[in-house]
């Protein structure tokens, strides 16, 4: 709810008016707020929640419009085409960030080759940590989403494995394997340790997702400005990690949902 929160703050100044009217008597009649986007998506929720909070400051009837289509240009072209009378609004798509995404949330996360490390059963849980280890940590969060609507997709599944910091996989056990699932907001955060290159591949992660019912997504992180990363043949730049600040990274995951 407070990603909620931080959008409806946003929304007054984002709402896009066709024109101005005169302040001394607008408005006197009904404003229709625009939502080019399908009823049940995160604009069409935020225009509901605002309704009768407008209602009341207007004193007039707020009527939500849903014209969905051509990833929003249908519901833009009509509010650009309406009178500049300021009845007729526009409400843009929002995330559940509280930032701008493009309608389609950018392309689905690229799937990548499993290799030949990757071990069933792992346990679930959030911490890789080992007691007493003295590796670098690393921390990474961020979201599943879907690719149609760019919705948090809760209760995915998220299944991470990597090397050690010598470049070794433990294939008896399950040091530096588990898997969890999204919350209500599709987040999730694993704490971790910085895993160490091996011949033949720069620093990476791998990683399984799925949505509920849908199909696996495998696919590896990696680490910006890695100097192995320009000599790794599988490794690609839409893949990295944004790094926030030491040991803390982040990266949100745009799958079929
Ligand atoms: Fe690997």
């Amino acid at each position: 709810m407070k990603r909620i929160g931080l959008a409806v703050a946003c929304v007054p100044v984002a709402l896009m008016v066709a024109g101005a009217a005169p302040a001394q008597t607008y408005p006197s009649k009904a404003v229709r707020i625009i939502v080019p986007y399908p009823p049940g998506g995160t604009s069409d929720i935020l225009s509901r929640l605002l309704s009768p909070k407008l209602n009341e400051t207007f004193g007039q009837p707020i009527v939500v419009d849903n014209r969905p289509g051509a990833n929003g240009n249908i519901g833009a072209e009509l509010v650009a085409k309406s009178a500049p009378d300021g009845y007729t609004l526009l409400l843009p798509v929002f995330s559940a960030h509280g930032q701008g995404r493009s309608p389609a949330c950018g392309d689905p996360t690229p799937s990548q080759t499993e290799g030949p490390f990757f071990k069933a059963g792992t346990p679930e849980r959030t911490s890789f940590i080992e007691p007493g280890t003295t590796a670098a940590r690393l921390v990474i969060t961020g979201q599943v989403l879907s690719a149609r609507g760019c919705r948090p997709v809760p209760n995915a599944v998220l299944e991470f494995w990597h090397s050690d910091d010598r470049g070794e996989y433990d294939n008896n056990g399950y040091r530096y394997r588990g898997h969890q699932r999204t919350d209500q907001q599709g987040g999730y955060r694993i704490e971790t340790i910085v895993p160490a290159a091996y011949p033949g591949r720069t620093r990476h992660i791998h990683v399984k997702v799925q949505a509920p019912g849908r199909r696996v997504l495998t696919t590896q992180l990696y680490f910006p400005n890695d100097p192995g990363n320009r000599r790794d043949g599988i490794y690609r730049r839409e893949l990295e990690m944004k790094m926030i600040d030491a040991g803390m990274a982040q990266f949100d995951f745009v799958v079929d949902a």
